[in-house]
């Protein structure tokens, strides 16, 4: 019964892990689950609060099928405040969540057999959403810096190259690339002709003055050629609300909504009006969440032992660890069965020796993270 490029999809390993890491912990396992890929925080109270009032205020009908205006108004100020970049409201569409608006955008653009490039590691469900809409996913090789090799994209291009999927700051790698490694990757797209997916979810949760650089701000020629992909999801800790969105060239942007329309309509009226406070009002929700995500890597890179190596993550709220050069799968299952540590194997992302540690959790589990990391290798020796 079930169609074949369905049978083939693969199932998320994050969603695996924390099922089993959950049935553990339901038996009374004192699990610390490394696995989790959204903010450990509370979405704040006032945006809560405006939430409540739009239910009371009736506000709970279907909506334009891009998204309430006032949020698409919010989102242009926001990019042009933040990002340097101008757009108009009928170039936003609001979906539910990012992977929403980065499978509709897909689906509007990939004709059977256009290849998209997905630099390594990836976040797990680019590969996928590429297959579903009938794409063919293409892997790029990462650097010393676990950044593109711009070598090997180089020698990936062919005629039917349509897309590359560009994702800073990176999950799993928790990299950010610099205003260098942004020209030189846009510099190649403009020659060729390829348009980007910015996938810039992690943009505010990013360390020590870094800046995030949308590769839309590269020049006028590349802005035309990127769809900017952002949500509330992880900077407000919203990401049960569901609010994506993509900042597109019009036609795209067009495109995206009717794709929107004939299938899922709008996301939810009332999670519309929360993300539209949150932007509104921006930095002061967000700013104590990324300080303790801060806070939280600095204990880890102290305090891990030296035979785990990783990228030092400049955003996101990742570690991804190489141990030993052990397989990720092996090195996973025992982490969860010997140590209790619920980990993502890097697999799923591209990247077989390594596995992705969350740091959304609290002080207290790292503290039990890195205290039996320190028995894992004690025994290991
Ligand atoms: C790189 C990346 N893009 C998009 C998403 C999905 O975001 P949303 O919850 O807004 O759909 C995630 C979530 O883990 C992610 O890591």
């Amino acid at each position: 019964m079930i169609a074949e490029k369905i049978r083939q999809m693969k199932p998320s390993a994050t969603l695996e892990i924390n099922k089993k890491a959950k049935e553990m912990k339901a038996k009374g396992i004192d699990v610390v689950n490394l696995s989790v890929g959204e903010p450990d925080f509370d979405t704040p109270d006032p945006i809560k609060e405006f939430a409540i009032k739009a239910i009371h205020d009736g506000f709970t009908k279907y909506t334009e099928a891009s998204g309430i205006l006032e949020l698409r108004r919010a989102i242009c100020e926001k990019l042009e405040r933040e990002n340097g970049l101008s757009y108009a409201p009928e170039q936003i569409v609001v979906s539910n969540g990012a992977k929403h608006s980065i499978y509709n955008l897909l689906l509007a653009v990939i004709e059977p057999g256009d290849e998209v490039i997905i630099p390594a590691p990836y976040w797990v469900s680019f590969p996928e959403m590429v297959r579903i809409a009938g794409g063919v996913p293409v892997f790029c090789r990462w650097n010393e810096r676990f950044k593109i090799d711009m070598e090997h994209l180089r020698s990936l291009i062919t005629r039917r190259t349509k897309a590359l999927i560009l994702n800073s700051p990176s999950n799993p790698t928790g990299v950010v690339y610099d205003k260098e490694e942004i020209d030189a990757v846009a510099e190649i797209l403009l020659k060729n002709n390829i348009l980007c997916i910015s996938d810039e979810v992690y943009e505010k949760i990013i360390y020590e003055g870094r800046q995030h650089i949308s590769i839309a701000s590269h020049s006028p020629e590349m802005k035309k050629m990127t769809v900017v992909v952002n949500a509330a999801s992880k900077t407000f800790s919203m990401t049960g609300w569901r609010i994506g969105y993509i900042a597109a060239e019009k036609e795209i942007a067009k495109a995206v909504g009717k794709v929107q329309g004939q299938t899922t309509s709008a996301p939810c009226s009332i999670s519309q009006k929360a993300a539209y406070f949150a932007i509104k009002e921006g930095e002061k929700l967000y700013s104590g969440m990324i300080k303790e995500f801060y806070n939280r890597r600095n204990f880890l890179i102290k305090n891990l032992p030296s035979d785990f190596v990783y990228p030092v993550p400049m955003g996101a709220f990742y570690l991804f660890v190489n141990y030993k050069d052990m397989d990720s799968v092996v090195l996973g299952k025992r982490l969860l069965e010997e140590k209790f540590l619920a980990t993502v194997p890097g697999a799923d992302f591209g990247a077989d020796r390594f596995i992705r540690i969350s740091y959304a959790t609290s002080m207290d589990n790292l503290e039990k993270t890195v205290a039996r990391l320190k028995e894992f290798v004690e025994e290991n020796r």
